[in-house]
């Protein structure tokens, strides 16, 4: 059982709580023995009329007192155990998030976000139910079932308790199966709801598609569908249900009749004592319940061990991007980057995104990428920022291999901007000051101005404090590039990459924008990708990338004389440009 030693990391931490509660479980279910006994001596006490009322408020405040001790000691064991159980989860859930934290974009490209997401809830879940209720039912229930038929061999007669115990065990071995179809139909039941949520939630966001498609009808016939689905799932729940707990009880009855017949005629030919009879009937009633614990104990432990592997999956994923033991600290980098031999392929890609790219980029100079989508510009910028893994000897940073550098280091010396410019739910001061530790709003202003977007947002309802995304107001495409671009302006790194991060904005403010980056970027390295001719022209160094090699590299000017991939885009957009005027896309 490797997820057990998994698991036991954790416990082990909490030793002292589980031992604790386990012991005050214990002393619990010893206690309630007492009770049965104490009614029992009244019946006696009664029938010989042995007992006055001296001796029955004597009995009555020992059950009292019982009562109060039992109180206090289930209040200490669930205090106890679930707490322990509810810690672990805690503990198990920030190691969970923290390795997440760690891994590579890759490791994200082959999870998918939904099951993750059900590692960290349902599964979570499932593995402090088995480490908690599960543990406490478990040694309760063969605590309890122990004491309390010993106790009726004891006290009362053994072949009574046998024959008692006959009907108890279907009770035992129906619960464990009743219980694995009852959950297997609980997870189609939830399965179904969040079919259907994510129905809903798709139906929402995608409303203007709808619309304009005229697709309502087919909408409406599809959820019902999924609605249909989800009350079928729990009408199954309900019907399981429905047969079992009056079959448990008849089971329960027929106990009862059993022992009330040979119990009976045990009292009669005064065998035992009637007070042993009426003791007798309270202990069968107490065997019930931890007839019904085992088997849910045993189910919610099989389930929990299956969840704390993939629980344990994701805690014990390998690194695939971390320092290696020789990395180096800089202490300034200045921006010279170096691309030498540079070749990549893709994970699951048989053909190489990037082919030998030969490329030397002096320290403050601006780079443009240039090519048709699919080309490898994003990739070239990921792989910079060692977001994937690439040979020794590929990419240098100021003449140090990357493979050298501490991932912090050079990721703290490159500003991003990604091309699906993300931006979290969070006030846009938050988003704008995301790089930057205790970043002042006069360094949000500065780069916002920068990135033309200040003006905007001093219209929004809130300014800086405006919440943008899911739980606030919708940005459009040109003013969450700009706000992307603000963010890394604020970053104020040796490194720049903006990737495709003007192509929803106008040419005016493009032009604009290329005018403060001009200043702004000042003796810094600044790479800019972008499909527009006009967005880079005015770079320093070219590359045309085609079908992932360096196919064109110079200026504006010589790549213009050089006549060939560079030259044709240029007269393609000039053309485009004169046809539909100047395009307002803001
Ligand atoms: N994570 C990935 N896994 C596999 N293939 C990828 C991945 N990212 C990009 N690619 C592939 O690499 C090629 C280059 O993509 P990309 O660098 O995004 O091009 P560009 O930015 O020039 O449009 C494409 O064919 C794309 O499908
Ligand atoms: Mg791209």
């Amino acid at each position: 059982m490797e997820q057990f030693k998994f698991l036991w990391k954790y416990i082990k931490r909490h030793g002292v709580q589980y031992i604790l509660g386990i012991a005050v479980l214990f002393g619990v279910d010893y206690l309630n023995l007492f009770i049965p006994q104490l009614t029992g001596m009244v019946t006696d006490g009664l029938t010989s009329r042995t007992m006055d009322m001296a001796g029955i408020m004597d009995c009555v405040w020992k059950i009292l007192g019982i009562g109060a001790l039992l109180a206090l000691g289930r209040f200490g064991w669930r205090f106890f155990l679930f707490g322990a159980a509810r810690h672990i989860q805690y503990e198990i859930r920030n190691d969970m998030f923290k390795r997440l934290e760690d891994m590579s974009v890759e490791y994200f490209n082959e999870n998918k976000t939904g099951d993750l997401m059900s590692r960290f809830l349902n599964d979570l879940n499932s593995v402090r139910m088995a480490i908690g209720p599960a543990v406490i039912s478990a040694f309760d229930a063969s605590v309890m079932a122990v004491l309390v038929i010993g106790q009726m061999m004891i006290y009362v007669d053994v072949k009574l308790t046998l024959l008692a115990i006959i009907p108890l065990s279907v009770i035992l071995v129906g619960t464990f199966f009743y219980d694995k179809a009852m959950r297997k139909r609980y997870r189609e039941s939830q399965e179904a709801l969040s079919d259907l949520t994510e129905k809903v939630q798709e139906s929402i966001s995608g409303v203007r598609v709808i619309k304009a498609f005229v697709r309502e009808r087919a909408e409406m016939k599809s959820f019902a569908k999924s609605s249909a689905n989800a009350m079928d799932k729990n009408l199954s729940v309900v019907k399981l249900q429905a047969v079992v707990m009056p079959l448990l009880e008849v089971i329960i009855g027929a106990s009862s009749l059993l022992t009330l017949l040979y119990g009976g005629y045990l009292a009669l030919t005064g065998e035992i004592t009637l007070g042993r009879f009426v003791a007798f009937n309270q202990y069968i009633g107490m065997l019930v319940w931890p007839m019904i614990a085992a088997g849910d104990a045993a189910n919610m432990i099989s389930q929990g061990m299956a969840s704390a592997k993939r629980v344990q999956e994701v805690i014990e994923a390998k690194k695939d991007i971390f320092d290696r033991e020789d990395v180096q600290d800089v202490d300034k980098v200045n921006g010279e980057i170096e691309f030498k031999n540079l070749t990549f392929t893709h994970k699951g890609q048989s053909e190489p995104t990037l082919r030998d790219i030969n490329l030397n980029v002096p320290a403050g100079t601006t780079l443009a990428l240039i090519g048709r989508t699919g080309n490898g510009k994003s990739t070239l910028a990921n792989l910079l920022l060692h977001l994937y893994n690439t040979e020794d000897g590929m990419i240098f940073v100021d003449g140090k291999d990357i493979n050298s550098i501490p991932l912090k280091t050079l990721r703290e010396n490159i500003a991003y901007v990604p091309q699906d410019n993300f931006l979290f739910s969070d006030s846009l001061k938050n988003n704008i000051s995301f790089g930057v530790v205790d970043g002042t709003m006069e360094e949000v202003v500065e780069a916002t101005k920068a990135a033309c977007i200040h003006d905007n947002i001093m219209e929004f309802p809130e300014e800086y404090e405006t919440v943008v995304g899911e739980r606030g107001v919708t940005l459009s495409g040109g003013q969450k590039q700009r706000s992307s671009i603000a963010r890394a302006l604020m970053k104020d790194a040796p490194i720049l990459i903006l990737d495709d991060s003007l192509s929803a904005v106008d040419t005016d403010t493009e032009e604009q924008i290329l005018r403060n980056l001009k200043e702004n970027r000042k003796g810094k390295t600044t790479i800019i990708i972008a499909h527009r001719i006009s967005t880079i022209q005015g770079a320093d160094i070219i590359m045309v990338l085609e079908d992932g090699e360096a196919a064109e590299i110079g200026n504006h000017q010589s790549l213009m004389e050089l006549d060939g991939i560079y030259k044709s885009m240029y007269d393609k957009q000039q053309l485009e440009a004169q046809q539909s005027g100047k395009e307002e896309r803001d």
